[in-house]
């Protein structure tokens, strides 16, 4: 089903400008949100001269007012949109002990609360629509567990709740949820968020091969036209998750052990 309507948060950069740019490809008038105006512009120029339709809000998602505003500018400008794709995010992979209070308030707002506010302030006109899909870009930390990452594996685990919670209260409104599971993708998050790389486990390639952008936002269109639930890319995380289930004490052991490999190969 091709979508009319489009919010992308977090479009200024990497997953978020690439994916809104896939769906103005096939026609969907987009609406860009972020907080720099600048490079929000810069995208949604992109946009209008390959022949697509753009407009842009800014807003911090970090500040509950805030995001209620820029739902009320979307809706007053056209009504709601029939996909909102929760994507901006913040949250470097450092340990906990390492974490201050100021950064571990920031990395829970941006996803997590940040989706819950704009989320929230969406879905009385979207109810009342009848229709609509929200999506919710989240990483394998929504299941897996490694070390030197814990508040941004507890926020994408919160995403993950989010995105379960709102699909079993959305049904009877005949509204989708969808939880999008990227591995890693070579985007900006890695300069924005420093320290995050070298906290990485060794990963083998062949198997789960970093994405580039524009893969990430194909596998995004895809699913979410088809209104999954659940879209995980590379598909063999599938497999990873269910073995977590089933053993998770082995999956944490293996994920430590690559996770020590990557630092002595660093
Ligand atoms: N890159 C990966 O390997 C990967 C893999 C799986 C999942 N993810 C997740 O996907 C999401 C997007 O990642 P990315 O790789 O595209 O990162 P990115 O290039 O750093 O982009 C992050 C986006 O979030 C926006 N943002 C951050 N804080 C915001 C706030 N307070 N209010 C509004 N917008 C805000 C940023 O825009 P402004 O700075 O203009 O506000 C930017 O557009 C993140 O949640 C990330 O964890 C990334």
């Amino acid at each position: 089903m091709a979508y009319k309507r489009v919010l992308v948060t977090g479009a200024s950069s990497g997953i978020g400008a690439a994916a809104a740019k896939a769906f103005a490809a096939r026609g969907a008038r987009l609406i860009l949100l972020a907080r720099n105006q600048e490079r929000l512009e810069q995208i949604a120029g992109n946009i209008r001269e390959g022949g697509g339709s753009a407009e842009i809000v800014v807003a911090d998602l970090a500040d509950s007012d805030a995001a209620g505003e820029a739902a009320k500018t979307v809706l007053d400008r056209g009504g709601p949109p029939d996909l909102l794709i929760n994507n901006a995010g913040v949250g470097r992979w450092i340990p906990l002990i390492e974490t201050s209070a100021e950064e571990a308030q920031a990395m829970i707002a941006v996803p997590y609360l940040a989706g819950v506010y704009l989320t929230r302030a969406l879905l009385p006109a979207m109810i009342e629509a009848d229709s609509g899909q929200i999506g919710f870009v989240s990483s394998p930390a929504s299941y897996l567990a490694w070390p030197n990452a814990t508040c941004y594996i507890a926020a994408r685990h919160a995403v993950k709740g989010l995105a379960d919670g709102l699909r079993s209260e959305m049904k009877p409104h005949g509204i989708g949820v969808s939880l999008i599971v990227l591995g890693t993708v070579e985007t900006p998050y890695w300069e924005h968020n420093p320290g995050s790389r070298e906290n990485m486990p060794e990963t083998n390639q062949t198997l789960f091969p970093t994405l580039t952008p524009d893969e990430a936002a194909k596998a995004i269109v895809t699913g979410l036209e088809a209104r999954k639930n659940q879209i995980v890319k590379p598909g063999l995380f599938r497999a990873l998750f269910v073995l977590n289930a089933l053993f998770p004490n082995l999956v944490a052991s293996q994920l430590r052990k690559a996770s020590k490999r990557a630092k002595r190969k660093a």
